[in-house]
């Protein structure tokens, strides 16, 4: 011990935080690693962390010609996603993680993780990564520490996050920091060959303790389980801090909607995972005149700023996007963002060593090799890529990154929106009355399951907020504090509330609204009604426009997809009524007032 105990002291002078160096030691002492080394966040540093992965089997380098500085990661089909089934909130009592979280007792589940990371880096080394999570500097932003025994998390929170010195020099000696410990849970004996994507296929916890904002991560290296800076603190230990401080931690894209006579709005959208933020984040509009632009894709704090508004801020540094349905139709500026500099993550490669996924291209290519590593041919009728297959790419790559995107005030929001994919009942859009009506809609929302999560697909369930996976605390009281939130602030200064839906399909599957850039016509109405400039027609559910509302110039749609799309469907939502009171019933003395009276309400107009 008394080399590594050498090398840490060596490492770490330029750190001045007696806290963060002392969790380093114990954290060292406990999981045994080779080395310890802290993260400079420089260039030459990401450069070595890909080599490092390319050395030992994980990465290969794409070809430098058609995507340059780039890789592509293969994971272990045992770990190709987040575990909601294995992800805990170890508050003090089960009563305040709420009946949608997995909770255990902190002290016993820190004694399981303690016999677990004993000695797991053994043969690896341990980084220590700083990171922002906002811009530095910006009173939003929140500073943690990831400690990981995984150069993929250090390559990729290079992308992710604000990281290295930059960050350890805004800590100073007393800022308070998150801590969050992930190992893959693989220690190497002396001489044992590494694995080409080490994780533990048996044992994953992805654990969150609310009251001493840490985060213990095992057995897991990918994505959301492993990139501590994203869904565990942005999202779980941040909602606490939110509803601590009198602010919102959500999972939600941010987007800068301009109009033809220049008039801005910002836009915050929560749909779940793979759903459909990162493309609506980036939409190239079909209508003309219009403009998007990017703030966030992923995750939005908002507080109250001094002139009364909610103000977002992406805590993000990039993208951690859903490749599979990606391509120059879909999602041009995502095409443009990860054409260099980025990282896949089980994608397919051609023979040319470039990366591939379904629906990249409208012509499947002849030949790839999966991302199983097997050879790969159209006949194969297996997907290539996998459902999952995710690019980590720099945000500052996006052609359409709006100026203020690192504003360290963030952006005045006008406008949130709710929604999921709904193949039936549910409109393509609905304006809510009122703030405690719109809550009602964000706490009711629901969706169709999807490859983002380990688990079925297409399974309809309640997503509130699309924070169901990500709430660190009692949903109850994550409802009550927005009911909080709209009643802090002037009802005219409070962003309006819609519901959208691209994802209406008819009887035979097929999608009723095109989607993607024509979603600019519903941001159109959206825009128009924060203005109070266009019709809606008020229904039971909602305000909904009527089809001539939505500008459909230049769309080929019929008119009765239009109805359809638009239509309020009265048997539809009376069936509907039962599931959402029984939802809301599992919340029991924590469902505030506010939205049992909504559901009254509801049950009233839709008997009127
Ligand atoms: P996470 O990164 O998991 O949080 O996902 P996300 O919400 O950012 O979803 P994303 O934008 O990556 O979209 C996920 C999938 O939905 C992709 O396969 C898209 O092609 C598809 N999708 C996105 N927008 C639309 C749309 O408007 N209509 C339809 N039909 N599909 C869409
Ligand atoms: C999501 O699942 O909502 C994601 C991907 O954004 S992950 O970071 O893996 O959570
Ligand atoms: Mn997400």
């Amino acid at each position: 011990m008394s080399s590594l105990t050498l090398d840490v002291e060596t490492a770490d002078r330029e750190n001045r935080n007696n806290r963060l160096s002392q969790w380093v030691q114990e954290t060292a002492q406990l999981c045994q690693p080779d080395r310890v080394y802290w993260c400079d966040g420089s260039e030459a540093e990401y450069q070595n962390m890909l080599q490092v992965m390319v050395l030992s089997g994980v990465a290969i380098p794409l070809n430098s010609e058609k995507r340059p500085n780039s890789i592509l990661v293969r994971s272990n089909p045992a770990d190709v996603a987040r575990v909601e089934d294995r992800t805990f909130i170890c508050a003090r009592t089960k009563e305040e993680a709420g009946p949608t979280n997995n909770w255990e007792e902190p002290e016993s589940m820190k004694a399981r993780l303690r016999h677990l990371f004993a000695g797991s880096m053994a043969g690896r080394t341990m980084y220590v990564i700083p990171y922002s999570m906002g811009p530095i500097g910006s009173p939003i932003a929140k500073v943690g520490v990831e400690i990981t025994d995984s150069p993929y998390v250090v390559a990729s929170m290079h992308i992710m996050a604000r990281v290295g010195q930059r960050v350890l020099d805004a800590l100073g000696e007393d800022v308070e920091f998150v801590r969050g410990l992930h190992s893959v849970g693989a220690p190497l004996a002396p001489a044992q060959q590494d694995s080409s994507w080490p994780c533990n296929a048996e044992q994953k916890y992805i654990c969150h303790f609310p009251e001493t904002r840490e985060i213990w991560s095992y057995g897991s290296g990918y994505g959301g389980n492993a990139l501590l800076g994203k869904k565990c603190h942005a999202l779980r230990i941040a909602s606490v801090q939110a509803r601590d401080e009198g602010w919102l931690a959500e999972h939600m894209l941010i987007l800068k909607l301009t109009n033809p006579s220049g008039t801005v709005k910002f836009i915050t959208g929560a749909f779940p995972s793979a759903c459909g933020k990162t493309n609506l984040a980036m939409l190239i509009p079909t209508i003309p005149g219009w403009k998007v632009e990017t703030v966030g894709d992923d995750i939005a704090w908002m507080k109250f700023g001094s002139d009364g508004r909610l103000h977002a801020i992406n805590p993000e540094y990039g993208f951690f996007g859903v490749a599979p349905g990606t391509s120059l139709k879909s999602n041009r500026n995502a095409m443009a963002t990860i054409a260099r500099n980025t990282i896949f993550t089980n994608c397919a490669v051609t023979p040319e060593g470039d990366i591939w996924w379904e629906r990249m291209t409208v012509e499947q290519p002849p030949e790839l090799i999966d991302w199983l590593r097997r050879p790969w041919s159209p006949e194969a009728k297996r997907p290539a890529a996998h459902p999952n297959a995710r690019f980590t790419t720099p945000a500052r790559q996006c052609p359409v990154m709006a100026p203020e995107w690192e504003d360290p005030n963030g952006v005045p929001i006008d406008a949130i929106l709710f929604g999921g994919r709904r193949a039936g009942v549910v409109p393509l859009v609905t304006e809510a009355f009122n703030w405690q009506h719109g809550t009602f809609l964000g706490a009711t929302a629901s969706s169709e399951t999807t490859a983002a999560a380990a688990g079925k697909v297409g399974q309809l369930r309640r997503d509130p907020m699309a924070m169901l996976p990500f709430c660190g605390y009692n949903m109850g009281d994550y409802f009550a504090h927005w009911l909080e939130i709209g009643r802090s602030a002037e009802a005219a200064k409070l962003p309006r509330i819609f519901y959208v839906n691209w994802f209406r399909q008819d009887e035979n599957g097929r999608y009723l609204w095109p989607g993607y850039g024509d979603n600019s016509r519903v941001l159109k109405w959206i825009f128009e009604r924060c203005e109070d400039k266009v019709h809606a027609s008020e229904t039971a559910i909602g305000r909904l426009p009527s089809p001539g509302d939505i500008d459909t110039k230049g769309l080929n749609i019929s008119e009765a997809d239009m109805t359809r799309l638009l239509s309020f469907d009265l048997k539809g939502w009376q069936a509907e009524l039962p599931l959402i009171k029984e939802h809301l019933a599992r919340f029991g003395s924590h469902l505030p007032d506010g939205l049992q009276k909504e559901v009254a309400d509801l049950e009233r107009r839709l008997k009127a």
